[in-house]
């Protein structure tokens, strides 16, 4: 008889975003009269630039004919993509990134997930709490977290940093020492930013004691602030501490599309096995690449045209943070982030909980955001809101809250 990976049964609860929107679908079949606005999950709205689209239809178009059709893509993704991500997201910024220390993925939500795979189970991981649930749930199906106390909503085995409006939401570096570090900046889910400086801290720290940070730099493209750093091998030592990660979805609109990369850089070495080596053989045995259509429509966005258009379409989401932060401040409400990211963080009004919040805001406003709980327990009286809806539907929603 087969076993189960029971560590699947010790997952409290559903994913938070399933969560979320069997919540919304259930309250939509009940009042199919009211118009909700979602500012929940952190998806996009606005279509794919005119350079994006150009390049997926002008590949549709190569598909169809014997001579430029492609099949199976290169397992670590095209020379073309991995050479565009290194010049302009790395090198550009001075980063020493090679094109072939890039690996293509279809979304840093799967390689935040699968990374943890390359490895030892007894690795001890930390995280900020709150934090992206995909970090901590897959180590949790990885059998790595221990047990899960209900009462502290906590793993045994993690070591958390709490993120609170004491530290500004960014984590001191934790007293027990961690074997992996998980770290989001422009961060998922308080919209906090790090200086340079501070980042620096943290690469110093893990060449140090030894330990790996998973750096998730999904949300850069939202920097408005100098000294805020795009990447974290920006940070002198990075390269022998750091893997990156990095999302087409949030710069260019790719949530439907999915394209992302991970930068494993060659110095990056355990006794003298470089975790480059095991990401490309983890990468060739699960992985057939992202669709050559997909690469050729992220090629598209390093393009002089695309690159214009995209930093359009991060300006108006932009516009939208800054119109959630400033009403949510006129209206009285304790509020953060928006500044270098699409995410406002705010303290729940009279010691709501982050879900009585939810519901509260729902029902009276029929908005959607995210409880701040549903990161972890310092997420607790506190709830996210995202900058990624319609302008008119983010003027809509604040006018909506105001009136609340
Ligand atoms: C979020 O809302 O936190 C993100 O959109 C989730 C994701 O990127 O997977």
């Amino acid at each position: 008889m087969y076993k189960i990976n029971e560590n699947f049964l010790k997952l409290p609860g559903s994913y938070l975003f399933s969560t979320i929107a069997k919540k919304v679908a259930s309250y939509s079949k009940e009042h199919p009269d009211k118009e909700i606005i979602r500012l929940g999950i952190g998806d996009v709205t606005q279509p794919l630039a005119p350079a994006i689209i150009d390049a997926l239809h002008k590949a549709v178009d190569e598909m169809a004919h014997a001579e430029t059709f492609h099949g199976y893509a290169p397992d670590l993704g095209y020379e073309f993509l991995r050479s565009a991500i290194a010049k302009n997201d790395y090198q550009a910024l001075g980063c020493d990134i090679q094109a072939d220390e890039i690996f293509v993925s279809d979304g840093a939500k799967c390689d935040s997930g699968n990374i943890q795979e390359i490895f030892d189970g007894s690795c001890r991981i930390a995280v900020c709490d709150p934090v992206y649930p995909v970090y901590v749930d897959s180590n949790v199906m990885a059998g790595r977290t221990g047990e899960y106390d209900p009462k502290t909503e906590t793993w045994s085995d993690v070591i958390y940093m709490p993120c609170t409006k004491e530290n500004n939401f960014t984590p001191e570096l934790p007293k027990e020492i961690p074997d992996m570090i998980y770290l989001c900046f422009p961060n998922n889910p308080t919209g906090s930013a790090i200086t340079t400086e501070e980042l620096q801290k943290w690469v110093d720290y893990a060449n140090k004691v030894g330990a790996v940070i998973i750096y998730d730099a999904a949300y850069e493209a939202y920097i408005t602030e100098d000294n805020v750093p795009h990447s974290i091998y920006q940070c002198e030592g990075a390269r022998t501490c750091a893997i990156e990660l990095r999302s087409f979805s949030k710069n260019a609109g790719f949530t439907g599309v999915r394209l992302g990369a991970t930068v494993v850089p060659k110095d990056l070495k355990c006794g003298d096995v470089m975790l480059h080596s095991l990401w490309a053989r983890r990468h060739g045995t699960k992985y057939n690449g992202a669709p050559y259509i997909v690469q050729k429509a992220g090629e598209a966005v390093y393009s002089e045209a695309g690159k214009a258009q995209i930093k359009e379409q991060i300006a108006y989401y932009q516009k939208n943070a800054s119109t959630i932060l400033n009403g949510l401040k006129e209206a009285g409400y304790e509020v953060s982030g928006g500044v270098n990211s699409p995410y406002i963080w705010l303290k729940t009004p009279d010691g709501m909980s982050s879900w009585q919040f939810f519901d509260f805001l729902l029902e009276n406003a029929n908005v959607v955001g995210t409880p701040g709980s549903g990161f972890g327990p310092s997420g607790e009286g506190y709830f996210r809101l995202t900058a990624f809806g319609t302008y008119e539907n983010t003027l809509a929603a604040i006018k909506r809250i105001k009136e609340l």
